[in-house]
């Protein structure tokens, strides 16, 4: 529910309750004034009746009985009765409540009011046909009591006129209500908005004055942020409104090397769906979906060919409609168009496995893994660069359109884009770490890299330390100027935006919503893995890479149970591992090493019926995935340096039952912003393995508590979030670069007419 619906709830609910405290205090309060006014009723007419009632009480009974009769002429007085001060009947009227006697009323008074002091004492009574009023008043000749004269007054229109008071007060408060909220709405709306001009004023006329320029470029860009946050969170929708008002509802066209669906031909001969294990695809999948864009990428699978037409286009996901047919139309919210491009066997060698993935990649990370730069490589890389932009170009229907230029294997892709289409909105965004520039430096390519990326108007990385690190490469190897104020570079006469934005997952998930609940996927999870009731599990997400830190994570275990022997036979670690990058020495290394410290850790500790590791190194579908991440007692995410690291943030997501512990490398871009998980440097064993032992002894209240806070934080900062604060600092460029076209369209006009 957002924070405005709740609001207005709790409005509603606290007028509701106003009301009925209201209503009940003013009808206990007319009730009294009634009852008052029956009571001096009651002793008006018998004052008024005393000289006759007493000549007649020691009279016959009809003489008497007409006396009362005419007391009980007044419309509200149903009857009266006379007793004698021992309680006998002396006289009473026909209509006179038979239920009362005399006997029982004037022991009654005695016990309750012995003297009748005031001279009167009253009671309400309930008779079969309603409710009464009953005074009984004394009746005395020279200070001595004679008797008791008892009139019974009809209530029955004090329960009419409370019901009657009740609905007016609860209308009126319901009036007033409503014109007060609206009130409200329309003073806070005028207010919101003659704040806004008025900043927005200040900060032009500011502006002017060179000394406030820093200060004020900051205010200004909270300003345009509050103004376009609105407080409301980020969903397809919002995203798609974005686009739609900021960016005149164009598609957009992301250029990224994983495709999202790969098509593979089964031993069986037929044609399987993969989705491979990308944060990346992750990430992007959900955009594609709500933008309905085009999604240019490297073709993986054995029968991608097959499936897409002859320019390798096809709608996704699977089984969507195409776009001429009439469905594709109608739900334009899922589907979107992948366009796969093929490469040969040397383009992938060069570009893919070498220059990305053996030069960049360990560039980019901490890893201690020595990058390796081949020529050969390096102009395979920026021959494919050239031709997914050559594709990209053929797939943009406007001279400025937006291109969402995706990861290090697209550096090149910004500048040539912007040489085919200088208007174009190049949005680049980095998914992996930026070294510092000394690391940079070793690269033999770095100033073309870098001349490359600044063809973007934005260059996104994930933390303002990344965001640094590339400013000071731009600063130690370009000729450029660095705004460190607006967090810019101008370069050639070029200005390129270099900001942080943390990447993040769907929210609510979609995928989710197919997976059992946390306790079914337990019970699958343990009888998948033979495990015993009473085990407890850990589990482990990753590609098979160097840098996700998964040797470090199984010492991590084995010295918990180095520690903590206590949980020998009690714990098991599953570690699901997706091969990676094969072809590349250092992976098949590195999957040879996790194999060799599992069986070595397994012959060390396990016992009959139970292993302390297991070691899954396959692919696993997303289902799979999240079902282990639903039946985990921890969740241990351990690289050595990561961009962001979105197996953490699904992890969180996932636990919608608020259990589990998430144990996360500082190292990785999630750390800065899932503070309530157990953060550890991976690389100290004994930190680490003190930190599972934590997690698995900290009290379920504690796990909800941390879990809680980390799903509001990932509610709010969700995917759609990231793409739509990159969209509307696109859509800010794009209105500043019109308006300096139309400027400089203008001027000619101008010196034409001075001429
Ligand atoms: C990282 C990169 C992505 C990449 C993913 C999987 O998350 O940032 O660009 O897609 O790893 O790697 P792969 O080489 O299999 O695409």
């Amino acid at each position: 529910m957002s924070r405005a619906m709740r609001f207005a709830l709790l409005w509603v609910a606290g007028l509701a309750a106003l009301t009925f405290g209201a209503a009940i205090i003013v009808q206990e309060q007319t009730r009294a004034w009634f009852e008052r006014d029956l009571s001096l009723r009651a002793n008006l007419a018998v004052s008024g009746a005393r000289s006759d009632l007493l000549s007649s009480w020691a009279a016959d009974g009809p003489r008497l009985e007409a006396v009362l009769g005419n007391l009980a002429q007044d419309e509200r007085i149903l009857g009266a009765s006379a007793c004698t001060t021992e309680g006998l009947s002396l006289a009473r009227t026909s209509a006179f409540p038979a239920g009362i006697s005399c006997a029982e009323l004037i022991a009654r008074v005695r016990r309750e009011q012995p003297t009748l002091a005031s001279g009167i004492w009253t009671s309400n009574e309930s008779i079969p046909s309603g409710n009464v009023h009953i005074a009984v008043l004394p009746i005395s000749e020279e200070g001595v009591e004679q008797g008791y004269v008892v009139l019974a007054q009809d209530l029955s229109f004090v329960a009419r006129r409370d019901a009657e008071t009740r609905l007016f007060l609860l209308s009126a408060f319901g009036i007033l209500a409503v014109c007060a909220s609206v009130l409200t709405l329309v003073a806070s709306r005028m207010s919101w908005r003659d704040w806004s001009e008025e900043l927005r004023r200040v900060l032009r006329v500011g502006g002017q004055r060179k000394e406030f320029q820093p200060i004020l470029s900051d205010v200004r860009e909270l300003v345009d942020r509050l103004m376009d946050n609105e407080g409301r969170a980020w969903t397809p929708q919002r995203l798609k409104e974005t686009l739609r008002h900021k960016l005149d509802g164009e598609k957009v066209v992301v250029l990224a090397n994983r495709e999202p669906y790969v098509h593979m031909r089964a031993a069986d001969g037929t044609i399987e769906v993969m989705h491979p294990a990308s944060g990346l695809v992750t990430a992007l999948e959900p955009i594609l979906r709500a933008c309905s864009g085009t999604w240019i990428a490297h073709a993986s699978g054995t029968a991608d060919r097959e499936t897409a037409d002859r320019q390798g286009r096809l709608r996704v996901p699977p089984g969507a409609p195409a776009e001429g047919d009439g469905r594709a139309a109608r739900t334009p919210n899922d589907s979107y168009a992948l366009r796969r491009v093929w490469l040969t066997p040397e383009e992938e060698r060069g570009y893919y496995y070498g220059f990305a993935n053996e030069g960049l990649w360990p560039l980019c990370h901490i890893a201690h893994a020595r990058p390796t730069f081949r020529g050969e490589d390096w102009l395979q890389y920026r021959a494919v660069n050239r031709k997914f932009v050559q594709r990209a170009l053929e797939e943009v229907d406007s001279p400025d359109p937006i291109v969402l230029v995706q990861d290090y294997h697209f550096a090149m892709a910004p500048a040539l884009i912007r040489a085919a289409l200088p208007r174009a909105n190049v949005i680049m965004f980095w998914h992996i770490p930026w070294p510092n520039a000394e690391m940079f430096g070793i690269c033999p390519y770095r100033n073309e890299l870098l001349e490359g990326m600044l063809g973007a108007s934005i260059l996104g990385f994930h933390t303002q330390l990344h965001c640094n690190n590339f400013l000071d490469a731009v600063d130690r190897f370009l000729e450029a100027r660095i705004d460190r104020e607006r967090n810019a570079v101008v370069h050639r006469g070029r200005e390129t935006l270099v900001k942080p934005y943390p990447i993040s997952v769907e929210w609510p998930m979609r995928q989710l919503a197919t997976v059992p609940d946390a306790r079914r996927s337990r019970a699958s999870v343990f009888e998948e893995l033979g495990l015993a009731e009473d085990v407890r599990i850990g589990v482990g997400v990753d590609r098979l890479d160097y840098t996700k830190g998964i040797e470090e994570r199984l010492l991590a275990v084995e010295r918990l149970f180095e520690r903590r022997p206590e949980f020998i036979g009690r714990f098991t670690f599953v570690q699901l591992a997706a091969p990676t990058r094969s072809t590349i020495d250092r992976y098949r290394q590195l999957s040879e090493s996790v194999a060799a410290i599992a069986e070595r850790i397994n012959e060390r500790f396990a016992s009959a019926g139970w292993h302390p590791l297991i070691l899954r190194r396959e692919h696993h579908e997303p289902p799979t995935v999240f079902r282990y991440l639903r039946a985990a007692d921890l969740c241990y995410v351990s690289s050595l340096h990561d961009g962001m690291n979105l197996v953490a943030k699904e992890f969180v997501a996932a636990r919608e039952d608020e259990r589990g512990v998430l144990v996360l490398s500082q190292f990785t871009g999630a750390a800065r912003e899932l503070t309530e998980a157990l953060i550890v440097n991976p690389y100290n064993l004994d930190e680490a393995a003190d930190a599972l032992a934590a997690a698995l002894d900290m009290p379920p209240e504690e796990q909800a508590a941390r879990l809680r806070s980390m799903r509001s934080y990932l509610a709010e900062f969700n995917i759609y979030g990231w793409a739509g604060r990159m969209l509307i600092d696109a859509a800010r460029l794009r209105r500043r670069d019109r308006l300096i076209v139309r400027l400089s369209e203008r001027i000619p006009v101008a010196q034409d007419a001075e001429r």
